[in-house]
């Protein structure tokens, strides 16, 4: 369960992003998130993957309060709120391996599992053949693709997916709306923006629009 009460978010130029901004998706939902570009659709999707605070207003995700919670608490509610980002945020110093098993380590998870659950989701992606490469020598898509991996390896309770589509084909993007339905069918909650209209057109869900720094929902 995410939900929000009359948030208001500026950076510190003070100019207002979001204004009394109210929210509540329920456990298990999927939802596209869409909106003018600069409208504030990667800073509400930080701000719920604990990147950015609020300047006021209630905030409520997984049942914890992560403006009032404990630093050791809000660090494990971070490890199961997943993001991937618009411009991918791959660890340049780590292979691509290591980058995709990184949340699976941080979980202290067993050795023999990382390497399954790692090179599975590499395989699906396609992008098992570059496991031992660093970031900076892959393609736009294919640095797209390991940040999607890293984001969903480890299962996480809320996804929180930006653009996760804009450099990949159509064929991809396709796919990859069918991992986040396996995902979002276990039970985790699957936010995804995007500019992409045909994606949303063939996989209808509850949408959220943020216009005019309000969030607005629509059935498509
Ligand atoms: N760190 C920052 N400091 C100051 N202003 C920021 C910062 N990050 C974002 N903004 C501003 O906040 C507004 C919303 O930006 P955001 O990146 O959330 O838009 P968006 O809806 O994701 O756009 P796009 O579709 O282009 O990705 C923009 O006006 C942007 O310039
Ligand atoms: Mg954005």
């Amino acid at each position: 369960m995410i939900q929000l009460e009359g948030i208001n978010l500026h950076f510190s130029n003070k100019k207002t992003i979001l204004e009394d901004l109210n929210l509540e998706i329920p456990q298990g939902a999927f939802c596209w998130l869409t909106g003018p570009s600069g409208a504030g659709k990667s800073t509400l999707l930080k701000m719920l993957h604990l990147e950015i605070k609020p300047a006021s207003g209630r905030m409520e995700i997984l049942g914890i309060n992560p403006l009032k919670a404990r630093r050791n608490l809000c660090a494990r509610l971070r490890q199961r709120v997943s993001m991937i980002h618009q411009d991918y945020r791959l660890l340049s110093n780590l292979s691509i391996f290591d980058n995709v098993a990184l949340p699976l380590r941080l979980q202290k998870i067993d050795k023999k599992i990382i390497q399954s659950n790692t090179n599975e989701i590499l395989e699906w992606l396609n992008i098992s053949h570059k496991q031992k490469a660093f970031p900076n020598t892959l393609s736009g898509g294919e640095q797209q693709r390991v940040a999607i991996a890293r984001a969903v390896v480890h299962k996480p309770a809320i996804l929180l997916a930006d653009e996760p589509t804009n450099a990949l084909d159509e064929n991809q993007a396709f796919r990859l709306i069918d991992l986040f339905n396996d995902l979002n069918s276990i039970g985790s909650t699957v936010i995804v923006a995007t500019h992409n209209e045909t994606l949303i057109k063939n996989f209808p869900a509850p949408k959220l629009t943020i216009h005019d720094k309000q969030l607005w929902i629509s059935d498509v």
